[in-house]
C-alpha cells in the first residue's frame, strides 16, 4: 500500500479549519483507495512569528523537502505581522523549492451561481498557468530615503529567458493534453507589453519561439486589461492561459468571481520537474473576520486536496474526488454561505466525504 507523507500548515484564519476538512477528506480517499496519508501539522504562522520572530525556522526547506507534498491553508494576521513579512514564507517555499507553475483551474460547476450573467458551467472552463517564482515576486528593489520628499521605492521584475520558456512550454504541454480530451487547444498569453516595454516585449518574445514549436495549438495574445474584460464578457473563449506572477495573481482572484467565488478556486504550486515537493493552497486569504467561525467554504481547499492526488498519481481517487464535489454542489442542499447557503465548514466537507463514500 502506498504511503504519502503529506506537510500541513495550516496557517491563520480560516487556514486550520479549511486544512482540517482537506485532510479528513484525503484521508477518506486513501481508506476508499488503499493508500495511506500520514501526515505531519507544522505550526508554521503568525503566532510562530510572534514567538521566533520568523515565519518558520531556518531548516524549513530541509524540513519540508522530505515529504511528498505539502498543503497550505492560509496565512496572514496583520495584527501579529505585516502581511509583507508573514507571507515571505509562502513565497520562499515557491522559490526555494523552485515550483515554477502556479496551476489555477477555473471551473463553473453544475449547479453553482456566479454573479456574472456570460459565466455558463459551458463557458466557463479554463486554465491559468501563473508563472510562480519570478516575475514582479522577485523581492528585488529597495526604499531609498523614505522619510524624504525625494523619497522612492523600485521594484524589479524579472524575466528570465528560462523562467519564460518552462512556464510557456508548461501552458503548451498542457493545451496539448486538454486538445486530446477534446477542449480547444489554445494558450492565450496575457502580456503588457505596450507598457511594459522590457520585461513584457522579452515575454512576447519567448511566447512566440515557444509557440512555433506548438503547431498544433492555437495562440492568441491579449493585453492583461483588454484579458481581464474579455474573460467577462466571454469567458468562452479561453482554454489555457499562460500569465506571469502579477498578472496570474489578479486575473485568477476575477475568475474565481467566474466559477462562483474565492470559496471554491483551487490551486497547485507545481515542480513539473518533481525534484521537490509541490505545495498545493487555495487560492484564498486567511479571511481573519471569519475565522473560527466554521462558516467559510472548504472546496477551494479540498479540491486543491484533489489537486494534489492527482500529482501523487492517485487518479482514481482524484476522480471520484471530483465526481463528489460535483455532486454536492449540483444538489445544493449543503452549501455555505458564499453560495447563498447556511451551512457550515465541517457539514460541507461531511456531505463530500458521504457522496465519495456513495
Ligand atoms: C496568491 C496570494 C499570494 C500571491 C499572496 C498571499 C502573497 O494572493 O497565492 O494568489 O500574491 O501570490
Ligand atoms: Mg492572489
Amino acid at each position: 500500500m502506498k504511503n504519502y507523507r503529506i506537510a500541513f500548515i495550516p496557517g491563520d484564519g480560516v487556514g486550520p479549519e479549511v486544512a482540517l476538512e482537506t485532510r479528513k477528506t484525503l484521508e477518506e480517499c486513501g481508506r476508499l483507495f488503499s493508500f495511506a496519508i500520514n501526515s505531519e501539522t507544522f505550526a508554521w504562522d503568525c503566532d510562530y512569528y510572534l514567538e521566533h520572530g520568523r515565519m518558520m525556522p531556518e531548516n524549513a526547506l530541509e524540513i519540508l523537502k522530505g515529504f511528498d507534498a505539502i498543503f497550505l491553508g492560509s496565512v496572514g494576521d496583520p495584527s501579529k505581522a505585516p502581511d509583507h513579512v508573514s507571507l515571505s514564507s509562502l513565497l520562499e517555499i515557491r522559490k526555494g523549492f523552485d515550483l515554477y507553475v502556479n496551476l489555477r483551474p477555473i471551473i463553473l460547476h453544475k449547479g453553482v451561481p456566479s454573479p456574472i450573467t456570460t459565466a455558463t458551467p459551458e463557458t466557463v472552463d479554463m486554465v491559468v498557468v501563473r508563472e510562480n517564482t519570478e516575475g514582479e515576486y522577485a523581492r528585488l528593489g529597495g526604499i531609498f530615503a523614505p522619510d524624504a520628499p525625494n523619497g522612492f521605492a523600485t521594484q524589479m521584475a524579472v524575466f528570465s529567458r528560462k523562467g519564460c520558456e518552462r512556464v510557456m512550454r508548461y501552458a503548451f504541454e498542457l493545451a496539448r493534453t486538454r486538445k486530446a480530451q477534446g477542449y480547444k487547444g489554445k494558450v492565450t498569453s496575457c502580456t503588457k507589453s505596450n507598457a511594459l516595454n522590457y520585461s513584457m516585449v522579452y515575454w512576447d518574445t519567448i511566447f512566440r519561439e515557444v509557440a512555433a514549436e506548438y503547431p498544433d495549438i492555437e495562440t492568441n495574445y491579449l493585453l492583461v486589461d483588454a484579458l481581464s474584460m474579455i474573460m467577462i464578457t466571454d469567458p468562452g473563449q479561453f482554454d489555457v492561459i499562460v500569465a506571469s506572477n502579477l498578472f496570474g495573481d489578479i486575473i485568477t482572484d476575477l475568475g474565481s468571481v467566474l466559477q462562483g467565488g474565492i470559496g471554491v478556486a483551487a490551486g497547485a504550486n507545481l515542480d513539473p520537474e518533481r525534484r521537490f515537493p509541490s505545495m498545493f493552497e487555495p487560492i484564498h486569504g486567511s479571511a481573519l473576520a471569519l475565522a473560527g467561525k466554521g462558516v467559510v467554504n472548504p472546496i477551494a481547499s479540498i479540491e486543491s486536496g484533489r489537486m494534489m492526488l492527482e500529482y501523487l498519481g492517485e487518479t482514481e481517487a482524484a476522480g471520484a474526488l471530483l465526481k463528489a464535489v460535483q455532486s454536492v454542489l449540483a444538489k445544493g442542499d449543503v452549501r455555505t454561505r458564499d453560495m447563498g447557503g447556511q451551512s457550515g465548514t465541517a457539514e460541507v466537507g461531511d456531505a463530500i466525504r458521504a457522496a465519495l463514500k456513495a
